[in-house]
């Protein structure tokens, strides 16, 4: 470009639309089977009954800490939901390991390292608010 030449006009993209709807869904299905295969992850989810709608449920979750929009609008409650689970500060570091690895597995660098450090922030609420230590 010349000097002086008007700058293209530039727009922040939010992360939803950089990595879109299915996308997430798919990331969030994977995520979800690794958590599964394991004895120490998996015990957290023994009570629950369906899991499609769980995935569903964080896929939306997801979707909307990317800056995205739902049609029917959800409340969510991470902090009540996790301090009655008892999560322990050595599930959540296996939690965002498994996360990342999935995020790393899926999608390129960039979008994978903005979408981790949302989870990890989010994780850092979560051991501070919960007391659960490093
Ligand atoms: C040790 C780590 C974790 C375990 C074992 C775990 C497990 C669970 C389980 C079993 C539920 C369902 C609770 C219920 O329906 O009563 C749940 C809900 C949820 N989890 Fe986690 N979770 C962990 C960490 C995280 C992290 C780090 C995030 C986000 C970064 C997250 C996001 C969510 C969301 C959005 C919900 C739905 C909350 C709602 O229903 O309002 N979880 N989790």
């Amino acid at each position: 470009m010349e000097i002086g030449a008007a700058s293209p006009p530039r727009r922040l993209v939010a992360l939803c639309e950089q990595i879109g709807r299915d996308q997430v869904a798919v990331v969030v299905h994977d995520f979800y089977g690794r958590l599964q295969a394991e004895d120490m992850m998996r015990l957290f989810f023994v009570g629950m009954g369906d899991f499609t709608e769980h995935e569903a449920l964080i896929a939306d979750f997801w979707w909307t800490a990317m800056g995205g929009k739902l049609g029917q609008p959800r409340a969510f409650d991470i902090l009540a939901r996790h301090r009655a689970l008892g999560v322990t500060a050595e599930a959540l570091q296996r939690w965002l390991q498994l996360f990342e690895a999935t995020l790393r597995e899926h999608l390129p660098p960039e979008l994978a390292q903005r979408w981790l450090q949302l989870a990890l922030g989010i994780a850092d609420v979560m051991r501070r608010r919960l007391q659960l230590g490093e």
